[in-house]
């Protein structure tokens, strides 16, 4: 099969529908753009991104701690850090033929919907969801939809640090949902209105942050590149591109069929942040280095990645059409099933049997999948196609000497192994990754 590069993006829309990733949200009342569900397997892929963004940025690291904040928080967050003027708000422009909005920093000067080529006086418009806290719908109860987490980590600054012994530096990580109202959603679930972030806050000494914002480039880049994920490369933003916050930002690209695209943010936020919370919260946010006394706001370094963009990546990035199959070349690490089991023959009970045996023991360990169903051929191309990396049978064979064959995802190569080393097989396999 040659595959065009124009459908590749359709390819993946379908099979993720097909075989349980992505859905369109509220799809039986004709769907709402920019928001996605995610069936089984997208599920799990998103749980696996989370989990290895997790274990690399908190578990096993010393200075780096997690936090669950609310994502309704109070209003004055919000004036603090100037989010309703500066950060969260943009400029639309509306086409008058098929009233299309558009980002007027992304506007072409055509419609792509219709060809239209008169457009509204651009618009100040605020990408923040409003909500009301309480029965009364007025301005003193008018509350916002988060639009990032950092601000969750933010506020908690002072607690994390008189809950803990943690020093500088260090770092507080949170993973959440995000909403922003997007003017144009689009590219799939690339730029979406419900989203979930996975970001780090990272404090430092002012003076130390151009050193620990490049390691932090760095050390997300090989997390990218631990998980196998190629055809990505390093972007540094102009000042002119940077949020109002940021003095550096890099961005961490993927070339989707749709360009070279960000899929995580490193920006340098100072103390931007902490200040402004200090000033308008009249909490004192500073911290007093214990050795030497000397008191200071401390800068941050955030690296900030989307969840649902990272999945997009990573799909696209494991999408390949062979010869006589469709196979998700997804790392074993973020595969939804690791492992599918199979009996050879659905109608030999004492095959079944057994199989249901080694299928019920993996699954102690492993996310497994069952099959049972067609010819073996036809169950590996089914396995393939959503990146299951090994798929294991039950044969006559199994019967006298418990062993079965363990079929390799990537090469197609079957090798016999004991069912008693089935776990040990598996779990090296699966071995961690180092940032
Ligand atoms: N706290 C910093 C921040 O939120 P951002 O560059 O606006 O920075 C960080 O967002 C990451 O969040 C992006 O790199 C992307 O992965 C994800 N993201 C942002 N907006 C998104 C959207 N509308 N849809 C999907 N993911 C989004």
């Amino acid at each position: 099969m040659i595959m065009k590069k124009e459908n590749k993006l359709e390819k993946i829309v379908s099979l993720c529908k097909r075989r349980g990733f992505i859905f369109p949200g509220s799809e039986i009342y004709g769907g709402l753009s920019g928001f996605y569900d995610y069936g089984p397997l997208g599920t799990e892929l998103k749980f696996n991104i989370k989990q290895e963004w997790w274990k690399s940025i908190v578990r096993i690291r010393d200075d780096v701690v997690g936090v669950d904040a609310t994502i309704i928080m109070n209003p004055k967050v919000w004036e603090a850090t100037e989010h309703l003027e500066a950060g969260y708000s943009d400029t639309l422009v509306e086409c008058k033929k098929c009233h299309q909005r558009f980002k007027a920093d992304e506007f072409e000067g055509i419609c792509e919907n219709c060809g239209g080529k008169e457009f509204t006086e651009p618009r100040h418009f605020v990408t923040m969801f409003k909500t009301f806290v309480g029965p009364a719908e007025d301005s003193a109860s008018t509350a916002y939809l988060r639009p990032e987490t950092t601000a969750g980590i933010m506020v908690n600054f002072k607690n994390i640090l008189d809950s803990t012994r943690i020093k500088i530096p260090f770092g507080i990580a949170q993973i959440g949902k995000s909403f922003r109202n997007e003017i144009n959603p689009k590219d799939y679930i690339f730029r979406i209105r419900e989203f979930e972030q996975m970001e780090l806050e990272y404090f430092v000494k002012p003076g130390e942050d151009e050193k620990y914002f490049k390691e932090w480039v760095d050390s997300r880049f090989r997390w990218y590149q631990s998980l196998g994920l190629k055809n990505i490369r390093k972007r540094e933003q102009s000042k002119e591109e940077r949020a109002h916050y940021s003095a550096a930002t890099t961005d961490i690209e993927y070339e989707f069929q749709f360009g070279w695209k960000e899929i995580e943010g490193i920006a340098n936020r100072t103390d931007f942040d902490l200040k402004a919370h200090s000033k308008h919260s009249g909490q004192d946010l500073s911290y007093i280095e214990s050795e030497s006394g000397e008191k200071f706001i401390p800068y941050v370094i955030e690296p900030s990645a989307g969840v649902e963009r990272l999945a997009l990546a990573f799909l696209c990035d494991a999408y390949i059409e062979e010869k006589e199959r469709v196979v998700l070349r997804l790392h074993p690490k973020l595969a939804p099933y690791k492992v599918a089991v199979f009996p050879l023959l659905a109608n030999k009970p004492e095959l079944v049997e057994k199989a249901r045996g080694v299928y019920a023991g993996l699954k102690k360990d492993f996310v497994v999948a069952w099959d049972d169903r067609g010819n073996i051929g036809k169950r590996y191309y089914s396995q393939d196609e959503i990146g299951t990396p090994w798929c294991v049978t039950i044969d006559h064979q199994t019967l006298e000497d418990d062993t079965v064959t363990v079929r390799d995802r990537d090469t197609m190569k079957q090798g016999r192994i004991k069912i008693l080393e089935l776990k040990n097989y598996f779990s090296a396999h699966l071995g961690e990754t180092s940032p």
